[in-house]
C-alpha cells in the first residue's frame, strides 16, 4: 500500500451525514497525492451548498491527517455533475425505479400507523417517543407524519421550523432527529402557511409523495402518525399500505373506546392488521402514594378486548401513565425516552418498544423468499 492509497481508505470510509453511507461507497472521493508528508484529496458533494459540507470537509481532513506519516492534508471540495448525480441517485435507489412505493407487501419494513378515534389522545407524542426508543435499540426506523392538518411531529423531535429534506435531483433524504428519519408536511410550508383547505385528493397526493419520493433507505420499522379520525387520509393508507400493521391508542375513559374501536375496524376494512392497544393518560401515583386516575380506567382493555377475534386476539401491549415530563419532553422538543428515560411513561413506552421488536415483523399475506439450491 503506498501513502496515497492509505490516505484514500481512511477518507473512502468517512460517512456522509445524510446519506449515512461511507463517501468511498458513494463516489465521492476523487484524486489524492501524496507528496512526503503532505496529502492532496479531492472529493465532490452531491450538490453545491450542500448543507453537511462543512462537517464532510472537516471529517475527511481529520481522517488524511490520521493516517500515520502524513502532517498536512489540503481538501479540494467540488461539485457531482449531472451524470454523476444520477448515477448516484440511481445507486442508492438500488435498482428501484423512481415514484415507486418501496413500503409494499415484498418489503422488509414493517410499517406500523398509530392511530385513535377520539384526537387528542397522545398519537403523536406517543409515535415520537417510540421511534426514538426503536431507534436507541439499534433499528433503522422512519416516522412519516401523516397528519397534514395537525402536523406536530417536527416539534416533538426538536426539529427546527424551517428544516427541509435535502434534494439530491428528485430525491429527498428526510432530516434526522434522535436517530429518526423523518418527514411531515411541516418541512415544506413556509412560516404561517396553512394546509387547511386541502381536500381528499391533495392530501392522497401528500402522503403518497411521503412513502414514495421520500428517501428512507433500508428501514427495519417505518411509523406513521396518523390524524384522529378514519377520514380522507386514513382511507389513502389504507389503500396505499394495506399490509400495515396498527397501533390503536386509547385513553382509559371508557366513555372513549368506542371511536377508538370503530378506528380499529376500519383499519381492518382494508386489510391492515390491529397489532395492540395502547392505553395512554392512564392513573398515575404522587409521590405520597397517591393514585390519580384522571381518566378512569379499563379503556384500554375494552378496546382490546373489542378488537379481539377467535384465533385473533388483540393484547393491551402498554398502559403510558399520565406524566407531566412526557408533555414537557414533547413541548420542548426533547422525548423523555431519552431526557428522563425513568419516568414512568417513558419506561412504559420502552417497554413498548421492545415488545414490538421482539415480534419481528409480521409474515402474515408475504410471500416468504424460498431458495430450492
Ligand atoms: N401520558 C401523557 N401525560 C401527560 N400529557 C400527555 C400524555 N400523552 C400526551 N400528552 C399531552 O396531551 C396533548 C395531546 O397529545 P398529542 O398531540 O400527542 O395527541 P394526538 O392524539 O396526537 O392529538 P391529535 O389527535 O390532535 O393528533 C399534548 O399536549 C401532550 O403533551
Ligand atoms: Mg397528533
Amino acid at each position: 500500500m503506498t501513502a496515497a492509497d492509505r490516505v484514500r481508505a481512511a477518507v473512502a470510509a468517512v460517512t456522509d451525514p445524510e446519506l449515512r453511507r461511507p463517501i468511498g461507497d458513494l463516489d465521492m472521493v476523487r484524486e489524492i497525492a501524496v507528496d512526503g508528508d503532505r496529502a492532496h484529496v479531492g472529493i465532490v458533494l452531491t450538490i453545491a451548498g450542500c448543507p453537511a459540507a462543512q462537517r464532510i470537509e472537516s471529517d475527511v481532513h481529520r481522517a488524511a491527517a490520521s493516517v500515520p506519516g502524513i502532517a498536512e492534508v489540503v481538501v479540494e471540495v467540488g461539485v457531482m455533475t449531472p451524470v454523476e448525480r444520477k448515477a448516484l441517485t440511481e445507486k442508492l435507489r438500488d435498482g428501484r425505479p423512481a415514484r415507486q412505493m418501496p413500503f409494499g407487501p415484498e418489503s422488509l419494513t414493517r410499517v406500523i400507523l398509530v392511530s385513535s378515534g377520539k384526537g387528542g389522545v397522545g398519537k403523536s407524542t406517543v409515535t415520537a417517543n417510540l421511534a426514538v426508543a426503536l431507534a436507541e435499540q439499534g433499528l433503522a426506523v422512519g416516522l412519516v407524519d401523516a397528519d397534514v392538518h395537525g402536523f406536530s411531529i417536527p416539534g416533538l423531535l426538536g426539529i427546527p421550523a424551517g428544516t427541509q429534506p435535502t434534494r439530491i435531483d428528485d430525491l429527498m433524504l428526510p432530516p434526522v432527529a434522535y436517530g429518526v428519519k423523518t418527514i411531515s408536511i411541516g418541512m415544506f410550508l413556509r412560516d404561517g402557511e396553512a394546509v387547511v383547505a386541502w381536500r381528499g385528493p391533495m392530501l392522497h397526493r401528500t402522503v403518497t409523495q411521503f412513502l414514495t419520493d421520500v428517501f428512507f433507505g433500508d428501514l427495519d420499522v417505518l411509523l406513521i402518525d396518523m390524524p384522529p379520525g378514519t377520514g380522507d387520509i386514513a382511507i389513502s393508507i389504507g389503500q396505499l399500505l394495506p399490509h400495515a400493521e396498527v397501533l390503536v391508542v386509547t385513553t382509559p375513559q371508557t366513555a372513549a373506546s368506542e371511536v377508538a374501536i370503530r378506528s380499529g375496524l376500519v383499519a381492518r376494512q382494508t386489510g391492515q392488521r390491529v397489532i395492540g392497544v395502547v392505553e395512554n393518560m392512564a392513573a398515575f401515583a404522587l409521590p405520597d402514594g397517591t393514585i390519580i386516575d384522571l381518566f378512569g380506567s379499563g379503556g384500554g382493555a375494552a378496546v382490546a378486548e373489542a378488537l379481539s377475534e377467535p384465533g385473533a386476539p388483540v393484547p393491551l401491549l402498554a398502559s403510558i401513565p399520565l406524566s407531566p415530563a412526557l408533555r414537557t419532553g414533547g413541548d420542548a422538543g426533547i422525548p423523555v425516552v431519552t431526557a428522563d428515560p425513568t419516568d414512568a411513561a417513558a419506561g412504559a413506552i420502552l417497554n413498548l418498544a421492545r415488545t414490538l421488536s421482539a415480534q419481528g415483523r409480521g409474515l402474515a399475506g408475504r410471500s416468504l423468499p424460498m431458495s430450492l439450491s
